[in-house]
């Protein structure tokens, strides 16, 4: 329907034709919030920067206040997490990203449930058009690097450095 008028209104004239362009394109995503950018890729630099991934994915990033070249970046960090989940491992995004289709990525980031601190809850909530700008992101830095260690289980001792992520102080229960 949106595209029979369009055309329509396009024999009518171009500017109403440029118009009714940015019409359907709202009208076909106004209930999904998502990030308008010059280009996909683009939408994707600034959803990674914002969704904070650089912090677990980039070795050096809050140290060094965001000051690793591009081509650096996103590579994994071989320091772990750990806490009752075991130890886990922000693996390298670049590697990772390139083993899935834009289709397959899509469905992968909206269902799994992984170990934290990855923000699986929030990566859920994104929509297809953000999540697609992420991973064209991801694509477009090209594959480097190696792929970070797999998930230790809970009870063994891993052979990396890891970051303890539990509370202590006064009146925290350990048991
Ligand atoms: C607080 C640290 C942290 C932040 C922030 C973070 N991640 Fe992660 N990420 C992890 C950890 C730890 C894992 C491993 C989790 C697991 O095993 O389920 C992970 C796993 C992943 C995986 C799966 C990797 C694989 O090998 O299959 C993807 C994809 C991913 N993160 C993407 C992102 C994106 C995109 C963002 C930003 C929106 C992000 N992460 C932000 C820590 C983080």
């Amino acid at each position: 329907m949106i595209r029979r008028i369009f055309l329509t209104t396009c024999l009518a004239g171009l500017a109403a034709c440029s118009l009714e362009t940015s019409a359907e394109v709202e009208t076909e995503t106004a209930s999904t919030p998502h990030i308008v950018a010059a280009s996909q890729v683009e939408a994707g630099r600034y959803l990674v920067e914002l969704g904070g991934c650089q912090d677990c994915h980039t070795a050096g990033w809050p140290e060094s206040g965001g000051q690793i070249a591009a081509d650096d970046q996103l590579l994994g960090v071989p320091v772990g997490f750990k806490g009752p989940w075991g130890v886990s491992y922000a693996n390298n995004l670049r590697l990772v990203a390139a083993a899935y289709t834009p289709e397959e990525w899509v469905e992968m980031m909206r269902t799994r449930q992984g170990l934290p601190p990855m923000p699986w809850t929030t990566v859920n909530r994104m929509s297809d058009s953000d999540l697609l700008a992420v991973h064209a992101y991801l694509v477009s830095l090209g594959e480097k690097g190696e792929t970070m260690p797999g998930a230790v289980p809970p009870g063994v001792e891993p052979a990396t450095p890891y970051i303890y992520f539990m509370p202590v102080g006064p009146d925290v229960q350990t048991g």
